[in-house]
């Protein structure tokens, strides 16, 4: 039984399981595995890239920081949903990508139906994990932690609605906090009295909520900081529940012949693309470098 792999220009050919030919039953025909395309305003993303590259380490991934667009959060929604669309597009053309993760709560928020009508391949957005801090809330208060943009926007009204309609949500939205993280991120040093303040919403609030939901992929990058200033705190964020839906996605078509944790895989080829360059490039890519990213480039 053996597992063949080939690297070519940004895909892994996995050539099969190759099984002794027995009786009239032809080889397992081999099945290329083409990358998946994560999609962020920022490093954001790379929390959801985590997750991904956790169960499917083998999984050739390009991960585009759009960070000529950074940040979305004041954006109007006609101008995220061109961005996102137009380069998506751009992306889908030169890497034939099997599927592609809007790993963005606030492009998520506006995109996803324009980016689907757009591409043929499957799209996965990002939701904030309403669901899931209501389900674990023993005080039945809860927190969400997300841009300006997705705390006020009716896609997050009817999430709570849906989810969390006895539970008190104690809503914070802040753009500064998404800066922080890219600040952290590239190893700068930030005020942790930055955080306390950000934060003072929920602290001040007569019940304090027992899990408080990061609905912007930027803020996992955080986490240790939140939780400094919040340790009694829960942070949920929705970074494997998506890799998980990635991956029935990909198994659904068909173009997995890897089981889920199978060891005996080659390095994927990780490619990361900027959209403009960067204020602290050296920063970024020594933060992204030691995810195995190969290649950092400008779009
Ligand atoms: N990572 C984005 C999100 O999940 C960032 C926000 C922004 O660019 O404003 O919402």
């Amino acid at each position: 039984l053996t597992v063949l792999l080939i690297h070519s220009f940004g895909e892994i050919l996995i050539m099969g399981t190759f099984c002794k030919h027995q009786g009239t039953h032809p080889p397992l025909k081999p099945a290329v595995l083409k990358p998946i395309i994560i999609l962020d305003s920022g490093s954001g993303g790379l929390t959801v890239f985590d997750e991904i590259t956790r169960i499917m380490p083998w999984l050739p991934v390009v991960y585009c920081a759009d960070n000529g667009g950074f940040p979305y959060g004041p954006k109007s929604e006609q101008e995220v949903t061109e961005r996102v669309c137009q380069l998506l597009d751009s992306l889908y053309t030169r890497y034939d990508p099997a599927l592609v993760v809007v790993a963005c709560n606030t492009a998520s928020t506006i995109v996803l139906n324009a980016v689907r009508a757009l591409l043929p391949i499957p799209v996965v957005g990002v939701v904030p994990a309403i669901k899931t801090a209501a389900t674990l809330s023993r005080n039945r208060c809860i927190g969400l932690l997300a841009t300006p943009g997705t705390v006020n926007r009716a896609y997050t009204d009817q999430l709570i609605q849906d989810f969390a309609s006895d539970c008190e949500v104690i809503r914070v939205g802040s753009t500064e906090l998404v800066h922080l993280a890219e600040r952290v991120f590239r190893g700068e040093s930030v005020d942790i009295a930055r955080f306390e303040q950000i934060l003072a919403p929920f602290k001040e609030a007569h019940l304090q909520p027992d899990h408080i939901v990061l609905g912007c992929t930027h803020f996992p990058l955080v986490r240790q900081k939140l939780s400094m200033c919040l340790p009694k705190v829960v942070f949920v964020d929705s970074g494997e529940a998506i890799a998980r839906r990635v991956l029935s996605i990909l198994k659904d078509q068909q173009a997995l012949r890897v089981p889920e944790f199978n060891t005996n895989y080659e390095k994927p080829i990780f490619i990361a693309h900027l959209t403009a360059k960067d204020d602290n490039q050296a920063g970024f890519v020594a933060a992204i470098a030691p995810r195995g990213f190969q290649r950092v480039s400008v779009l």
